[in-house]
């Protein structure tokens, strides 16, 4: 007979490293859906209230993607404010007002997410919220809004930034010291943040800067999630050019050079997933998706869920990758162990770091992504992994594909298979001994008087 015993550790934090509001919204990577990728402008309440049905209907909602979030084009684009100054929703598009949508997302178990702009006006001319951050916020909060999505588009000239940040190619006109939380952006971000503190509903703060102004270094200070480069275009590899979209592998490169910034309550956003958009072949599908749930990135369901494949569909319900990414242990993302096919550290928008590693409460994992145009032999040799080279040369260690949750089997040095093009082999590794798995199952979460507190709950099985 074996029994349980329970330890806890407990771990405090205070509020002022991050955006941390009441209850743990935002901890974890957010995941829902988002209106732009697949209907840009061409928005009303039956897309949103169809998209909510939809993501109960698929199961989506019980895998956690819970937040149904309005993109640009909401707002009456010429009344735009009422005489209390508040944004005045389009009613030929929502009849029933954002506050009317909001009750029936809610009664469905979901959270609405709205979006605006830290510019004069948002990327489509709609009302945007530089300067009235204060009524904005308070508006949102109004109507029950749980995320905002907050853009970069039409910055007055008063707001330029001193010095210039370029994602691509990491180009700078700052001197080295220059600390970018002082900068324009940041203020921008800032006032928003300050105003949506002040609101007593939590609203998840995903900011949309498209990484200017390197947010990596004050995102955490700022909001939850911050966007780390151009706008995601549905094609491998994209036109990568500062307003003019990315591809798959061109954010997968910029993640490696930025994989340590994400942690608890504060993510890299490489942007909403294109997963069943566009071109993709079922391989970058995959390829997409593994590496999103292991850079720790919000998932938001870019696609119209009504027409989705199976495939699809399969892809985005993958449990192993969203637990890996919402592990409640463990918030780091995955960092990249190896290049593979270039030398460590190349910035190459083709051919990316492709040997990636990260932790769960379940084990260690590896990820191992084929950039090139033909299957390849890949190996995942474990004294290359730095959670997994402390173990000795006798180890056992057992390999489990993420995708089709099985094992695979049990291997001491190294595990090589066939990966095919722009596939993404996703593993586990433990140890038969429980060696490299976590002895903390799970969390729970408190507030005391403004303090937050996380209690690891360690269970060990003795007999
Ligand atoms: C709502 O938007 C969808 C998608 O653009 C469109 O197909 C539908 O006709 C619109 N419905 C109404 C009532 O405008
Ligand atoms: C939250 O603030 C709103 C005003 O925006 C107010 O109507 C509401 O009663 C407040 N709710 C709570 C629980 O304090
Ligand atoms: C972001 O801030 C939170 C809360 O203080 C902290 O737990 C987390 O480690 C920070 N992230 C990084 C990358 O430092
Ligand atoms: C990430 O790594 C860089 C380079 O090693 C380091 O300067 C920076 O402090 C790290 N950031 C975090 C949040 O750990
Ligand atoms: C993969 O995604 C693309 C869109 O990028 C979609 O059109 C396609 O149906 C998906 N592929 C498969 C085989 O499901
Ligand atoms: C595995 O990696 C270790 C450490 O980098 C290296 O010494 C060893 O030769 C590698 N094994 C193979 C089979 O490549
Ligand atoms: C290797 O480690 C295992 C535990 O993981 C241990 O049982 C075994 O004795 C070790 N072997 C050697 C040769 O050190």
């Amino acid at each position: 007979m074996g029994y349980l015993s329970v330890l806890v550790g407990a771990t405090l934090w205070s509020t002022a490293a991050a955006l941390v509001g009441k209850g743990d919204v935002g901890r974890l990577p957010a995941m829902g859906w988002n209106s732009w990728n697949e209907y840009g402008c061409g928005i009303n309440e039956s897309v949103f209230l169809s998209t909510a049905s939809q993501l109960v209907s698929l199961g989506l909602k019980d895998l956690g993607y819970v937040y149904v979030n309005i993109d640009d084009c909401w707002a009456d684009k010429n009344k735009k404010r009422d005489s209390r100054n508040e944004i005045i929703p389009d009613v030929g598009r929502f009849p029933n007002g954002i506050s009317g949508l909001a009750t029936q997302i809610h009664s469905r178990g979901l959270k609405l997410g709205i979006y605006s702009d830290a510019g004069s006006a948002t990327c489509e001319g709609y009302p945007a919220s530089l300067g009235n951050e204060a009524i904005d916020a308070a508006t949102f909060n109004k109507w029950g809004i749980d995320y905002l999505k907050y853009d970069n588009c039409n910055v007055p000239g008063s707001w330029n930034d001193q010095y210039s940040w370029t994602p691509e190619g990491m180009t700078t006109t700052a001197p080295k010291a220059y600390d970018w939380s002082t900068s324009k952006t940041a203020q921008r971000y800032a006032a928003m943040r300050d105003a949506l503190l002040q609101q007593n509903r939590t609203i998840l703060y995903s900011m949309c800067n498209w990484g200017a102004a390197r947010i990596d270094t004050w995102g955490n200070s700022t909001g939850h999630s911050w966007r780390m480069s151009g706008d995601i275009l549905p094609e491998w590899s994209g036109k990568y050019t500062w307003h003019q979209s990315w591809g798959i592998t061109n954010i997968i490169n910029q993640a490696a050079f930025f994989w340590n910034s994400t942690n608890f309550w504060g993510h890299n956003d490489w942007d909403m997933l294109e997963v069943g958009n566009g071109a993709l072949t079922t391989e970058e599908n995959r390829s997409h998706f593994a590496m999103w749930a292991a850079f720790k990135s919000p998932l938001i369901i870019g696609a119209k869920l009504h027409s989705m494949s199976k495939t699809v569909l399969d892809i985005l319900s993958n449990r192993e990758l969203i637990a890996f990414n919402q592990d409640p242990v463990y918030g780091a993302g995955a960092m990249p162990y190896k290049w593979g096919y270039n030398k460590d550290g190349t910035y190459d928008t083709l051919h990316p770091a492709e040997y990636w590693t990260g932790t769960s409460i379940a084990g260690i994992h590896i990820f191992m992504l084929n950039t090139r145009d033909s299957s390849f032999k890949m190996t995942a040799n474990f004294s290359d992994v730095p959670a997994l080279k402390s173990f000795n040369s006798s180890t056992q260690f057992i390999v489990h594909d993420m995708w089709t949750g099985k094992d695979i089997g049990t291997f001491t040095d190294e595990y090589r298979l066939d990966v095919a093009k722009h596939d993404t082999a996703a593993l586990r590794i433990t140890t038969s001994d429980g060696g490299c798995q976590s002895k903390a199952r799970g969390y729970f979460y408190f507030e005391v008087d403004e303090l937050r507190y996380l209690l690891p709950l360690f269970v060990t099985q003795e007999s």
